[in-house]
């Protein structure tokens, strides 16, 4: 990328000038704006209230009373929904609590603690543990790996998935290297799906470690913006039958589908994985919230059911993120400042801005009152080499907010590129 391309430099400080100007003005208007995480909006939310007109009685369909201990992987109900929904069977499933964050934690805690289904020996045993973090990524899985001493290996994302190359090439070497991170559909932040050979790849590839396990995090697999979503390959299917049955722990949660924090949660593997960690989940808990599960069961109805109300979130979503590409199309495309991708779904829009350039960006965002996710967030130890990625989160404020907030960051994006190349 070479910015402002033919511009000389007299121009260059004419179009710095009048960007100040701009930016000054912003300053003056007392913004407070926040574009940093990816929450629903209120209108979302309110998608999901018919969840609480299901409390008449508390008992299951083959009468078991949810307000009472018992169950502990999960009412029929709700495994027969997901089963369904990700085409697995119910035993390859454990329903959790609301966080399907808090599984992968607890995953990777019991990994290195215990070890799970299939390992030698618990990864705490060993002198060194490496991951593979497909990168942008998710600050908070980074955070996971982070706080267990484990040594993170950024993987480049491509249009059609993690560097799988790299991946193949690593692993097949590499002992230490015992996971890896994945978004594998409308990923946080890049937006992109794993094609089906990368998604093949992954689970038939020889990988030097007997325990090497991919964290499958599928967040945003109902998410589509459109009526013509990517499609996911099925990976558990895949690895068992490439002979890797136990490599892959699959995750989710409707917490974007109905309420973050007050959702549930799934995880899914192999039959033997899943029956070997709720020996181990059976020590730390007799069973999760079974009334929210009731109701999700009776609000969510079926995968039809799902589809639309989908469809719904869409509606209010799809406005919000062609804004963002509106505005930075007509603010930066042209320049070679930065380039940005345009999802089929998930909640982000990942911004890479010139070489260099992120955090004065978001520095510069920050103090014209409009937070961004810091630079370097969706890297490991929020560290981006090239600090160039900004990730955008549109679907939070509203439309008008939001335009602001993007026609400031537009601003800051290239005089914090001008700066660069005129000092
Ligand atoms: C990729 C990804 N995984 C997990 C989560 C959190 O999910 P949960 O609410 O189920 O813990 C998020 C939230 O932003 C996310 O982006």
């Amino acid at each position: 990328m070479q910015a402002y391309k033919g511009f000389s430099k007299e121009e260059l400080l004419k179009r710095k000038n009048e960007l100040s100007l701009k930016y000054e003005s912003y300053k003056k208007q007392g913004l407070k704006l926040d574009m940093s995480r990816g929450k629903p909006c209120t209108e979302q939310l309110d998608l999901s209230n018919g969840l609480f007109s299901h409390t008449n009685d508390l008992f299951t369909e083959d009468g078991f009373d949810c307000r009472n201990y018992g169950q502990f992987d999960g009412i029929k109900e709700v495994k027969d929904l997901f089963a369904e929904l990700f085409d697995i069977s119910t035993e390859e499933l454990f329903i959790g609590g609301n966080s399907s964050l808090n599984l992968m934690y607890d995953l990777i805690a019991k990994a290195f603690n215990h070890g799970l289904n299939g390992f030698e020996k618990p990864w705490s045993k060993l002198d060194k543990v490496k991951f593979l973090c497909p990168c942008p990524g998710y600050d908070r899985h980074f955070a996971i790996t982070e706080l267990f001493g484990v040594e993170m290996i950024i993987v480049p994302i491509k249009e059609y998935g993690p560097d799988i190359d790299m991946i193949e090439a690593l692993v097949s070497e590499d002992e230490s290297i015992k996971g890896m991170w994945s978004i594998p559909m409308y990923s946080n932040p890049t937006g992109i799906t794993y094609s089906d050979d990368v998604v093949q790849r992954l689970a038939s590839m020889k990988t030097k470690a007997s325990d090497f396990r991919i964290i499958w995090d599928n967040a945003y697999a109902l998410h589509h913006l459109y009526d013509t979503p990517d499609k996911l390959a099925d990976i558990i299917s895949l690895c068992r039958e490439s002979g890797n049955p136990d490599r892959v722990y699959m995750f989710g949660s409707t917490s974007k589908v109905t309420f973050p924090g007050a959702g549930i949660a799934f995880m899914a593997s192999s039959r033997e994985n899943i029956e070997h960690i709720k020996k181990q989940i059976s020590k730390q808990t007799i069973g999760y919230n079974k009334v929210n599960m009731l109701l999700h069961a009776r609000f969510l109805k079926n995968v039809e059911n799902i589809s639309e109300h989908m469809k719904k979130h869409a509606e209010i979503l799809r406005p919000k993120f062609e804004a963002v590409h509106e505005i930075l199309e007509k603010n930066l495309s042209g320049k070679d400042v930065a380039s940005w991708n345009k999802p089929n779904g998930g909640y982000f829009i990942s911004l890479d801005v010139y070489e260099g350039c992120a955090g004065k960006t978001v520095k510069l965002a920050k103090e014209a009152g409009v937070t961004f996710t810091p630079a370097g967030a969706t890297f490991p130890y929020g560290k981006d080499p090239k600090d160039s990625n900004i990730r955008i989160a549109p679907t939070y404020p509203p439309v008008s907010e939001l335009r602001t907030a993007i026609e400031v960051l537009c601003v800051c994006v290239e005089l914090a590129v001008l700066d660069l190349i005129l000092a």
